[in-house]
């Protein structure tokens, strides 16, 4: 019973206590706006004693960041700035109207500071508008809290593309103001980052606040924001795409020339690779300083895909040669260094029909093969022949036979037949043939070892291309960001 009544009395107070607030009369607060509009001029700074500073504390809380513009060099961003003063003209004593302690009025009634963003892109204007409210307590204190949708012009520097981290800057301005009349006062040392929502591209990596007065001069309040992009976009559909493309690039030296195919498949790659060298410079200002270094990157792999078309089209004429000019010594050279490290792999995958020479050597007098000067003589040549599981080639043993294809399918039978199949195989005959008194050596095979230095050198080049490239843009920005 007395508990109960104990709890009734207690929520009663409460009621009590909590309406009081709002039980303000409509006349009275009209009363007391009148009262302090009465002798107020707006005009003037709100301190009775006109030599006095008044000071200003600001409070910048960063809502989003909705754009960053790299072409216009801008940053969009939605936020709102806290500013706080202390209005001597409007304090009043609460027991004089009717225990009011608070009312809020368009900001356009009273003083307010007139700040300006100075390096804003839109139109120059002070923040904020007549129609915002601003809350005035009974100690003077206004509280006016203006959202600003702002584009700030901000030097990007892409350089480090696509890990990118810019600085940004706002700076406010008390406009015509010294700070011996109004100062900036900043209360943090960062940001708020409160109602913060994340951008999909960019993050906020940090952010800092200061104000600055020059005596006689202004006084301004700055505002720096450090944002990074998001690098996974750019790694997945440009970065990778272009090493996948150049890689396949690099495919082209395994079509063999008679295909057709090789010119058409290469300006398709060139074309792809110019096709990513526009998407990437669509998103990059149009400025040369400083430029990113990943076009660079681009252009390296682009003028790659140009040699490669060029080789491939000299391998090509190379491989149309007439074969009545005679292979250059230096040609020689290099198709015998190649046929030497290619040997081995070669002889794996040979059929074995190929091994075999023929002594009317067939091959040597079709009319398809130009590749036909050569002239094996027949009694320096012992026959190959096969013995227990091994093939033997002048003399030699060659190779283990397994006994699974014993005896060799088409080892004898179709030496013939298949002479005027394939020219390259005829000419790689001769090559191969090392009972050949003169080894001879055919526009084919200087093609084909053309081709295999090609894909060697570029495989090299596009590697050590992309390698260091990348690694210099990535551990170029860490060494730049400890600056
Ligand atoms: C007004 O402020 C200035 C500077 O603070 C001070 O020197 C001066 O005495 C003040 N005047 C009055 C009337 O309080
Ligand atoms: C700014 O933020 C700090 C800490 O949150 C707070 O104490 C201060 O009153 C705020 N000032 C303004 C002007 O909002
Ligand atoms: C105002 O900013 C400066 C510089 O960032 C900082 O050192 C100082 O602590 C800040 N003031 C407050 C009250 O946080």
């Amino acid at each position: 019973m007395f508990t109960e009544r104990c709890v009734f009395y207690l929520l009663i107070t409460l009621i009590l206590i909590g309406t009081q607030h709002f039980c303000q009369h409509i006349d009275e607060v009209k009363r007391l706006i009148k009262d302090k509009e009465k002798n107020y001029d707006k005009e003037l700074r709100p301190v009775i004693n006109q030599s006095e500073s008044i000071a200003v504390y600001l409070n910048f809380s960063l809502l989003s960041i909705q754009e960053v513009n790299e072409v216009k060099q801008t940053v969009t961003l939605n936020a709102y700035i806290s500013i706080r003063w202390r209005d001597e003209k409007i304090a009043w004593e609460p027991a004089d109207y009717d225990g009011i302690v608070e009312f809020a009025v368009n900001s356009g009634r009273f003083w307010t500071p007139p700040l300006l963003i100075i390096n804003t892109n839109d139109k120059l204007d002070f923040i904020g508008n007549p129609s915002i409210k601003t809350r005035y307590a009974n100690t003077g204190v206004a509280f006016y809290d203006p959202g600003l949708s702002l584009t700030v012009s901000c030097r990007l520097d892409i350089r480090f593309y696509p890990w990118d981290r810019h600085r940004c800057f706002l700076q406010f301005d008390p406009w015509h103001y010294v700070p011996e009349e109004l100062i900036l006062i900043n209360q943090t040392s960062h940001v708020d980052t409160t109602f913060y929502k994340p951008n999909g591209q960019w993050d906020l990596i940090s952010s800092g606040v200061s104000s600055i007065a020059f005596p006689h001069k202004s006084t301004s309040y700055q505002v720096v924001i450090f944002i990074e992009r998001q690098s996974t976009y750019v790694i997945v559909n440009v970065i990778l795409p272009v090493i996948v493309l150049s890689l396949l690039n690099l495919m082209i030296f395994f079509i063999p020339n008679v295909s057709g195919e090789r010119i058409s498949f290469s300006i398709t790659l060139l074309l792809a690779v110019t096709v990513f060298m526009t998407i990437v410079a669509d998103n990059l200002p149009k400025s040369s300083t400083p430029m990113a270094l990943f076009s660079y990157y681009l252009l390296i792999v682009l003028v790659m895909s140009n040699c490669i078309t060029l080789s491939v089209i000299y391998s090509l004429c190379l491989y149309h040669r007439d074969e009545s000019e005679p292979v250059g010594s230096y040609w020689q050279c290099i198709v015998r260094v190649m046929k030497y490290q290619c040997r081995s792999k070669k002889r794996n995958s040979r059929k074995y029909q190929n091994e075999v020479p023929s002594n009317k050597s067939g091959f040597g007098h079709n009319k398809d093969d130009k590749c036909s000067t050569i002239q094996v003589d027949p009694r320096m040549v012992i026959p190959p022949f096969y013995s227990g599981n091994y093939l033997y080639v002048n003399g030699k043993k060659r190779r283990k036979v397994s006994s699974k294809r014993w005896p060799p399918r088409n080892a004898f039978s179709q030496q013939h037949s298949s002479s005027g199949e394939n020219e390259k195989n005829e000419c790689s005959n001769v090559k191969e043939h090392e009972n050949s008194v003169e080894k001879h050596i055919c526009w084919k095979d200087v093609s084909v070892a053309f081709d295999r230095i090609c894909f060697m050198i570029f495989m090299l080049l596009l590697i050590i291309a992309s390698v260091a490239s990348l690694a210099y843009i990535y551990f170029g920005r860490l060494k730049d960001n400890e600056k």
